[in-house]
C-alpha cells in the first residue's frame, strides 16, 4: 500500500469492514468534538421532551473526523432509523420523492456530499425541508400535472467537506451547523485506546500518544495506524503496541514524528529548493512532484496548510518558515524574497 492510501483522511478500500467495527454508537462513546456533543446531547434531550424531530443539521469539516458517524449516533440516540444516501448519488427529482415518501416519522436521512446536489434534486428539498411536502409528477407529456404529498416530519443531516460549496437557500433551511474540528493529540489518544480495546489490541497510552502524535489531526488515519502498528508489534515485538513499537513500525512507514509522509517532503521540499519558497501555482507543483493535481490538493495540502507549514496565497502555495526548519533549512531572512 503506498504511503499515500494510509495518510489519505478519505476512506479507502481496506477501511470498510473496520470502520464499521469501531464506529461508536453513542455520544457518550465518542470521544473528541465536545462543543459538538454538548449542543447535540441538549438538541436530542429537548427534541425527545417535545416529541418533535431533530433539527435540520449541517455538518461539515474535513473528511475522516466522523461525520458519518456522527450522524448514525444522533439515530440512535432518537431512537428512530437513518436512511443514508450521498449528493451526486441522487440524479432525479423522483428519487429524492421515493427517499423522502418512505421515510417513518422522526427519522433521519443522512445526505453526504450534499454541495454536490443537482439543482432540481436540490429544490424538491426545499419543500420538503421547510414543509414536510414534495411535489411529486403524475404523467408525462402535455397532460402531466404534480400533486403534493405530505411527508411525515423527519430529520435532514447533511454532510459536506465543502461547506463553502452550499447555497444560500439551502443552506439557510438548516436549523443548525455543526463545525468539525482536527483532533488533538488527548483526543486521539482516546480514540485509539477505545479502538484497540474493541479490536483487542493490548496498547500503552504511550503509544497510543505516538500514534495520536503522527495521524494528522484526523480519526480515520489514527485508526488506520493502529493497524500498521499492530502488524509491526505482532511480527516485530511481543504484540504490545509500546511506545517503541509505534515509533518503529511508523518510521518504517516513513511517516515522520509530524504525520507527514515522503510526499509531503517532497511538496515541500519542491516549494523550497525549486521554486525559491513559492510562490508556486498548484499545478505546476504537482507537476514538479510528479503527483496529481487532485491528490495533493485533497490529500496533503490540507494537513500541510493546517500545521502551518504552507499559505495559500493570491499568487500561488508558499512555504512558511515552520517548513523549512522541519527540513532542517535555513528560512529566508525576513525581506529577503519569498514572502516572509
Ligand atoms: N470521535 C471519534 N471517535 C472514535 N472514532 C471515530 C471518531 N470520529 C471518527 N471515528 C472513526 O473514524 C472513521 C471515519 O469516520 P467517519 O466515516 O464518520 O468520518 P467522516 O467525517 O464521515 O468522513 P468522510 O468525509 O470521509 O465521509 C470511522 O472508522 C469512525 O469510527
Ligand atoms: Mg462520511
Amino acid at each position: 500500500m503506498p504511503s499515500e492510501e494510509i495518510i489519505d483522511p478519505a476512506a479507502t478500500r481496506e477501511d470498510g469492514a473496520y470502520d464499521e467495527q469501531i464506529r461508536p454508537q453513542r455520544l457518550s462513546d465518542f470521544p473528541g468534538q465536545t462543543p459538538i456533543k454538548e449542543k447535540l446531547a441538549i438538541a436530542i434531550e429537548a427534541a425527545k421532551q417535545r416529541s418533535e424531530p431533530l433539527d435540520h443539521l449541517l455538518l461539515s469539516g474535513p473528511p475522516g473526523l466522523g461525520k458519518t458517524t456522527l450522524a448514525r449516533i444522533l439515530a440512535n440516540e432518537m431512537g428512530v432509523d437513518i436512511k443514508q444516501t450521498s449528493g451526486p448519488v441522487i440524479e432525479r427529482q423522483a428519487d429524492l420523492s421515493a427517499i423522502l415518501t418512505s421515510l417513518e416519522a422522526f427519522d433521519v436521512l443522512f445526505i453526504d456530499e450534499i454541495h454536490r446536489l443537482n439543482h432540481a434534486v436540490e429544490e424538491t428539498l426545499y419543500s420538503a425541508m421547510e414543509d414536510f411536502e414534495v411535489d411529486i409528477m403524475l404523467g408525462k407529456g402535455p397532460t402531466a400535472r404534480s400533486m403534493k404529498i405530505g411527508l411525515k416530519p423527519f430529520t435532514l443531516v447533511g454532510a459536506t467537506t465543502r461547506s463553502g460549496l452550499l447555497t444560500p437557500p439551502l443552506r439557510a433551511r438548516f436549523g443548525d451547523t455543526c463545525r468539525f474540528e482536527f483532533y488533538g493529540p488527548d483526543e486521539l489518544q482516546a480514540i485509539l485506546l477505545r479502538a484497540a480495546r474493541i479490536i483487542g489490541v493490548e496498547i500503552e497510552d504511550d503509544g497510543a500518544l505516538e500514534i495520536a502524535s503522527r495521524s494528522r489531526g484526523t480519526a480515520r488515519v489514527a485508526n488506520r495506524l493502529l493497524r500498521r502498528v499492530r502488524d509491526f508489534a505482532q511480527v516485530k515485538g511481543d504484540g504490545v503496541v509500546t511506545r517503541e513499537a509505534a515509533d518503529a513500525a511508523l518510521d518504517l512507514l516513513r511517516i515522520d514524528a509530524l504525520g507527514l509522509d515522503d510526499m509531503d517532503r517532497a511538496i515541500l521540499r519542491t516549494i523550497i529548493e525549486k521554486f525559491s519558497g513559492g510562490p508556486v501555482g498548484l499545478s505546476s507543483l504537482a507537476v514538479a512532484c510528479g503527483e496529481e493535481r487532485q491528490t495533493l490538493e485533497e490529500v496533503h495540502e490540507p494537513f500541510l496548510i493546517q500545521i502551518g507549514f504552507i499559505k495559500r496565497t493570491q499568487q500561488g502555495r508558499v512555504a512558511t518558515p515552520r517548513a523549512y526548519q522541519h527540513l532542517g533549512h535555513t528560512p529566508p531572512a525576513a525581506g529577503q524574497g519569498g514572502l516572509f
